[in-house]
């Protein structure tokens, strides 16, 4: 007979098969499914492959030992009871069985109501354990909400969340799958897999064929499958993401066992988990929209400015631009590329704040001018302050103007103490700068503005990042001719040795 889930599944072994028969008969009128064995590996066998609560078993049999049936079951029902009977008790094999995790001992002959007693704590026991265990997972999962709650960037938080899954199922795969609920196009996918061949499985978003967006449940698939000669179930759960009784998405889990199935529990916790990965989800989507409203609104400011001085449209475009391709060369993941954009078209923002008297001069400025000019990084410091969305501009804004040896503004900066940021702007602004026509003067020749930017490495730029913008043109990472009408000779750069890694 199958044991059922909501009974308890007791094991019972000793190679006395009276004294098999008498435990069964005392706990025949409990409510427990009993299974005797007088052969402890058949016993072990029986525990491999089924649920088991409390086992019940004699410490010497032959050559295997009770000690054998303990790290077995152990290994396989970590919260199941085990109680050791043996008729030769000495103090130390008592200490030892228990320090192994036995849950208790019982001395032969033993009353059957002290046994049955025994029995009943043990599984008290087992349910506490198996409890303690739920609680683990709750805050496992507590922690994922907190990770949300802090802000954690989506893509980790996704991650976080297959890792959670795949653990609380001890599944082989899971694949979380977002796609645009119009056009079916995958916009993210996050997996995990032991094997290639599983995470394709729950890479797969045509499930979605299955999912009913009324009522939101999970389709729960299962099989038999052969492994190493045995028979195992391969359990297949599809889990939608609803958003506004849309689908949004799926997660994909895929478990291997060898008994049980997916209990009420767990189906619960996907459902949280899922609503969840929903939220963070929208969350992130809606924070995505309103970064791009406040920067649309941002860039009319940008365009504004440069519509003031004829000199310099499109420079902002250009300097975004020719920043990005270099990042891309360094490396810079997508995130950082985001914040990029966004510092580069912001970077002069605080020149609303120059006179045009001053931005169109034609002449040289006067020192107090100049003053004037140099406050605009924190002139635009201040126009962005308290906008949150914006903050990832401030590093753009405040340090494009430091030098690489400590004499440029506003905070005379020196080295690496100016952010990464700073320092890629600082070269590609100033290159474009000088390729720029000026109310003062005419833009000069790109060959020309390659040497002055390499006549300053070490003074007002980084010299690694002098030598991956250089190094990024003579890849074709950059293509200047994409950028300027004007001549384009960058033959100059082979008098140029620069480092060929230039990577940081
Ligand atoms: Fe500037």
């Amino acid at each position: 007979m199958k044991p059922n889930d909501s009974i308890a599944n007791i094991v019972v072994i000793d190679d006395e098969k009276y004294i098999c028969a008498i435990i069964a008969e005392a706990l025949a009128s409990a409510p427990y499914h009993v299974q005797t064995f007088v052969q402890p590996v058949a016993a072990m066998e029986y525990i491999k492959n089924n649920r088991v609560d409390l086992v019940l078993t004699d410490l010497v049999m032959g050559k295997r030992s009770g000690i054998d049936v303990l790290d077995l079951t152990r290994k396989h029902h970590p919260d199941a009871a085990v109680i050791m009977m043996t008729a030769h008790p000495t103090v130390q094999a008592a200490i030892s069985v228990l320090k192994k995790g036995a849950y208790d001992f019982l001395v032969k002959p033993f009353k059957l109501d002290i046994m049955s007693a025994t029995i009943r704590r043990g599984l008290e026991h087992q349910r506490v354990v198996r409890e303690n265990l739920q609680l683990k997972e709750q805050l496992e999962f507590l922690k994922l909400s907190r990770a949300n709650v802090a802000g954690t960037e989506i893509e980790e938080y996704l991650k976080l969340l297959v890792t959670t899954c795949k653990r609380e199922f001890s599944a082989v795969a899971v694949g979380l799958i977002e796609f645009d609920p119009d056009t079916n196009d995958i916009l993210r996918l996050v997996s995990e897999s032991d094997q290639e061949c599983n995470r394709e499985k729950v890479e797969l978003s045509d499930t979605h064929q299955l999912i009913d967006n009324e009522t939101g449940e999970p389709v729960i698939k299962s099989w038999p499958v052969e492994i190493d000669g045995q028979t195992f179930n391969e359990i297949f759960i599809c889990q939608p993401i609803l958003m506004r009784r849309r689908l949004h998405g799926l997660i994909n889990i895929l478990i291997v066992e060898k008994f049980g199935t997916v209990t009420p529990g767990q189906v619960d916790l996907l459902a949280i988990l899922t609503d969840s990965a929903a939220s963070a989800i929208a969350n992130h989507n809606l924070y995505t929209d309103l970064q791009g409203s406040y920067l649309h609104a941002i860039k009319a400011l940008a365009n504004a400015i440069e519509a003031r001085d004829k000199y310099t449209a499109g420079h902002t475009d250009r300097v975004s631009r020719l920043a990005e391709l270099v990042a891309r060369f360094l490396g810079w993941n997508d995130h950082q590329l985001r914040n990029l954009i966004m510092g580069c078209t912001l970077h002069d923002v605080g020149k609303i704040g120059v006179p045009d008297s001053i931005l169109n001069k034609p002449g040289k400025l006067t020192e107090e001018e100049q003053d004037q000019m140099r406050d605009h990084p924190t002139v635009g410091l201040k126009i962005i302050e308290g906008i949150d969305l914006l903050k990832p501009a401030v590093k753009y804004i405040e340090s494009h103007h430091e030098w690489y040896d400590g004499t440029g503004y506003p905070k005379g900066l020196k080295g690496e103490e100016i952010p990464i940021e700073g320092r890629l702007l600082a070269v590609v602004d100033t290159f474009d700068a000088i390729v720029s026509d000026r109310p003062y003067r005419k833009g000069a020749e790109i060959a020309v503005a390659l040497q002055e930017i390499y006549k300053y490495r070490d003074k007002q730029f980084d010299p690694e990042l002098v030598d991956s913008f250089f190094n990024a043109i003579r890849n074709k990472l950059i293509n200047l001719s994409e950028f300027y009408d004007s001549e384009i000779d960058t033959s100059c750069l082979d008098e140029m040795p620069v480092s060929e890694k230039a990577r940081v």
